[in-house]
């Protein structure tokens, strides 16, 4: 299976923190992890460069735009869990955040 090209970053990315109770516009060029800490959630994410897996998250609604080479291409396909430190939403994304 090939992952697809990721989707033409120009518009905001609507992202909803479910457990923050948070809603984000992630503006392009600007990673989900950097919008949430922007909006004061404390999300453990050491590497920011899809390295580690820490920020690994549960996608709770929507499609991610998988932009890591850590997840299997398996995971990719099955769309549960993204590394918000660069991966998007091919949808608004609902987290679990
Ligand atoms: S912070 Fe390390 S993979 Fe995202």
């Amino acid at each position: 299976m090939t992952t697809p090209d990721p989707i033409e970053d120009t518009a905001g990315l609507s992202v909803v923190c479910e457990t923050a109770g948070t809603r984000l516009v992630v503006p392009p060029g600007t990673s989900i992890l950097d919008a949430a800490r922007q909006a004061g959630l404390d999300v453990t994410a050491p590497c920011a460069d899809a390295l580690c897996g820490a920020c690994e998250t549960w996608v709770l609604e929507g499609r991610p735009d998988h932009r890591d080479a850590l997840l299997s291409a398996e995971e990719q396909a099955r769309g549960e869990t993204m590394l918000i430190c660069v991966s998007r939403g091919r949808t608004p994304l609902v987290l679990d955040l």
